[in-house]
This record gives C-alpha cells, structure tokens and sequence, in this order.
C-alpha cells in the first residue's frame, strides 16, 4: 500500500509527507503508550520550563508516553501572579505540545499551599475565599474542555494526618476542600477533580487521614473524582500496602492515579540500584494494572536530568526511566514488560533478516564510512552482516565500532538508517520487538525496507510502523 501511495503521489506531484504522515506515533510498536493503551491505561510524565523547547525531550515524549502534567505553569504563582491578574502563556504551551501529539493534560494544581503567590498570604482573611473561588473558577474555565483531571488541592495533610495549617485552612478551617472541589466542578463538569498529596502510597496515618477525608467528602456529595499518589519512592521502598490502599480508596468509587513518579538512589547510581529501581517500577506499573480505578502512571520529568531530586535531596538522583542522556534505563525495560512488552532481547548476535525479502541487513560495500545508509542483500554471513544487540539497546556492527543510527536524530517517517560511531544517543537505541518489529527508541518509528521492494541494494528506512512484511526482522 505506502509504496502504491509514494508512487502516486510522486507521479501526480501531491505533496508526499501530508498523506504519509497520518498515522500518530501512538501505532508504534512497544512505545510505553501504546503498550499501556493496550492495557487501557495511560502512561504520562511532567514537563515543565524550557523541557517543551527540547527536541530530544519532546520527541521522547510525544512517542512514549499519552499524559502530560505540566511541572510548574498551571500553578497559582504562575497563573495568577497578581490579584486578578491572570498569564496562561505558559500553560498554553504545554496544552498546545500536549494536543499536537494526541496527549491528555493532567492539570496541576489549583489550591496549594506552596507557589502560592505572596498576595494570597497578605489577604485579610475575609477575602481568602473569594480569592480562592475567583482564581479556581478562572483558571479551571480557561482550561475547560482541555483538561482530562485536575489536582483540585495539593498536599493537605501534615505527616501525622493533622490538615496542613495553610491561608486556606486559616480562612475556612476544613470546609475550604470541599467549597474548592465544588467551585472547580461547576467550572468544568467533565474534569475528573483529585485531592493529590505524597506519602500517601501506602496505609498510614497520612493515608488514613485522607481516606476518611475523602468519605466525608463523598457523604456530602461533594464531586470528588480520585486521588492522586504522587509516589515519590527512594529506591527499595515501594510500601507493601501500596496495592491494599489504592484498592480501599477505589472500592469508595475513586479513581486511584500514580501522578508523580520517580524512585531516587544514592548517586553515583550503582548497577545493583538501577536494578532495584527497574523492580519497583515494575511494581508501581502492576499495582496500577491490578486496580481498575487506576487510570494510569504519570512520571515526574522525562529523564534524570529533567528531575528535581537531585536539587532538593542532595547526594541522591537518577530517579527516572531515562539517564541524563535519555538513554532507556532497566526502569524503562521493566515497565514496557510490566505493561505487557515483550522481554527485553539484549544479547543476540547475528545477521539482521529481512523477513519480507528474505535478505539481510547489510552495510554497503563493508564500509566503514560514517553516515552510509544500510541496505538489503543476499545474506553472506560477513561482518557487515553481523549485528549485536546489546542490553542498552544498541545494534552495533565491526565488533561494537559502529552503530546503526536514525541519521541527524530524525524522527520523521523517511529518516534514513545509517551506521554512526557507537555514541550512546537516544537515536542509536533500538528495540527487537516479539511482533518482529525493530522501532527507534527515540522516533518509536519501525526499520523499513523502502518500498517493500526485494531486491538487492535496496535502502533501509525509519517509517511509521504499519506491520507488514517489509517492517519484520529477525536477529541471530
Ligand atoms: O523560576 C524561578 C527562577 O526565576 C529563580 O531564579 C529560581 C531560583 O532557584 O527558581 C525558579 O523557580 C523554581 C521553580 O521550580 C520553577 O522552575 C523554584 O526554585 C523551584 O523550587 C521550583 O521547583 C518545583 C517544585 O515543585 C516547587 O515546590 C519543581 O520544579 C516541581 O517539579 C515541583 O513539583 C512538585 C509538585 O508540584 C507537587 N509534588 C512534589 C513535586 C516535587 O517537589
């Protein structure tokens, strides 16, 4: 079919790209997104500042993952700097990113008592409530129809389960949650309304606190929609009654989300860490899946160093699934297999079949010439035809000297299929999928054989993953 249509267009002078292009990077095989859509759960992560302005970030991110929670610009310090003065420019832009890549928002967050603008603090307190409902109902009402859920209220509880002391509690003692909660559905009844707090994951005094919060709320009929876990873990320490407590709160009616993951370790991260890290991943993910209210796992940045561990908890880091170079991390492998992925399939040795073609990978004229695109031939069982695949997701070929490599980091259908020095870059990963896909890690586009044609020389692409014969590989 795509090289009926490349031929058409070619012969009629239709611009090619437009009809080629629409297919969302979502088809693509074993991308965290379309695995957790197979399990009807969504996988999302924060961005927040210049993040939107990164291309590595970005195309991470408009691939892997179908939630965006923006860090910072949907909060009150940004939004309504001034008493009645709004600025939605940069929560605009992370609503634009996040619909140009067919992604929901996560919005966050509306009553909180940090990043709360001076202002709001110097209110006489007869004003706060006013403040509070002006500021919710603007803000929810610019954002309507925008917003899947919202973090109504941020972090209400002390540790020991005493509501936090804040302008809000000053103003209206308890009833601030519900008055707030309320002011929001009225705003947007189509948004799902949580309470989000941390060290809430587990059963304890904390998590007891809220849970006889939110049945109060709920007694009062109050639109309470879930609760958020921020589940901000230190490596090792997933509770044990994280699965009991998701599922208590989803047995009151509440949808249960994982909206702030990221699991820190002591740094320098030591392989035995990174792997601990990998399982509780895994772990978070499973509990998830095993709670029906749970709609999904948001992670806390793309990779770590998007995160604000290492800034706040000197000494620890590396918490996410991407290292600082967004290179995938076992926490990447163990929830793309925690969300039914196949294996990961480090380790093979061998030519690179054609499966369509019955031909192999094939560097042109063994040469060792960076930037050469890869072909198909007769397999000959030469060194140019031997690739290894190592655990990080690498394809290497001469014995690890060169890598096979998504030329000038494309992302688009059409980038071309290159050996490179091994670099460790995101867009010299791979993943040898069970369906016999190979996708780039960093497009999550498919190794294409151009044009579906079977004949020798012919030049090896990165395209939107379609499934046919011409996108089937196998290794060793
Ligand atoms: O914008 C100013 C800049 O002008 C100033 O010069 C600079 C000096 O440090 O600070 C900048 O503000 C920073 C702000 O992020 C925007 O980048 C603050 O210092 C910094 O503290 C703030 O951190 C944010 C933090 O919330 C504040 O509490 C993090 O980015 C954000 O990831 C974090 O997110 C929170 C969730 O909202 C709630 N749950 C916990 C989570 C992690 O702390």
């Amino acid at each position: 079919m795509r090289p009926f249509i490349r031929t058409l267009a070619l012969a009629t002078g239709l611009a090619v790209a437009p009809v080629l292009a629409v297919a969302p990077p979502a088809d693509a095989a074993s991308t965290l997104r379309s695995l957790a859509e197979a399990q009807h759960r969504y996988i999302g992560t924060e961005l927040t500042g210049n993040m939107v302005n990164n291309a590595t970030i970005t195309s991470l991110a408009g691939t892997q993952f179908d939630v965006v929670t923006p860090g910072n610009e949907m909060k009150w310090d940004t939004i309504e700097p001034g008493n009645g003065s709004y600025n939605f420019g940069p929560g605009d832009n992370v609503v634009s990113f996040a619909q140009a890549h067919a992604m929901r928002v996560r919005g966050h967050n509306l009553v909180w008592h940090a990043q709360l603008p001076g202002w709001v603090n110097s209110l006489p307190r007869n004003q706060v409530q006013g403040a509070m409902e002006a500021h919710i109902t603007t803000e929810v009402n610019h954002y309507k129809g925008k917003i899947y859920a919202w973090d109504v209220i941020n972090e209400p509880f002390n540790e020991d389960g005493s509501l936090r002391q804040d302008a809000f509690t000053a103003a209206m003692g308890t009833g601030y949650l519900a008055d707030a909660i309320r002011t929001a559905h009225t705003a947007d009844p189509a948004a799902v309304l949580y309470i989000n707090d941390y060290n809430i994951e587990g059963q304890n005094a904390k998590s007891n606190a809220l849970y006889s919060l939110a049945q109060s709320l709920l007694s009062q009929g109050v639109p309470l929609g879930g609760i958020g876990l921020e589940s901000h873990f230190i490596v090792g320490q997933v509770p044990s009654s994280m699965l009991a407590n998701m599922q208590r709160f989803a047995a009151l009616g509440l949808d249960v989300a994982i909206t702030e993951l990221d699991d820190r370790v002591p740094l320098p991260a030591s392989s035995g860490n990174l792997q601990q890290q990998a399982t509780d991943y895994a772990t978070v993910v499973k509990n998830c899946l095993a709670v029906t209210r749970c709609p999904g796992v948001s992670q806390w940045g793309v990779g770590d160093a998007d995160s604000w561990i290492p800034g706040t908890f000197p000494g620890y880091g590396a918490a996410s699934m991407y290292d600082n170079n967004y290179r995938p991390k076992p926490a990447y492998t163990a929830t793309a297999t925690a969300l039914g992925g196949p294996p990961p399939g480090g380790g093979g040795t061998g030519p690179l079949r054609a499966v369509g073609a019955g031909k192999c990978l094939d560097v042109p004229d063994s040469t060792t010439t960076a930037g050469t695109q890869l072909q198909i031939r007769d397999c000959s069982g030469g060194a140019n035809q031997t690739f290894t695949l190592s655990s990080s997701g690498a394809l290497s070929v001469y014995n690890g000297a060169d890598c096979l490599d998504a030329s000038g980091r494309g992302t688009s259908p059409g980038t071309k299929v290159i050996i490179w020095p091994c670099s460790g870059q995101a867009n010299q990963q791979w993943a040898v999928n069970a369906d016999g896909t190979v996708t780039g890690v960093q497009s999550g586009l498919c190794l294409d054989v151009t044009g579906a044609s079977t004949a020798n020389g012919t030049l090896v692409e990165l395209w939107t993953c379609t499934g046919r014969s011409n996108q089937q590989w196998t290794l060793g």
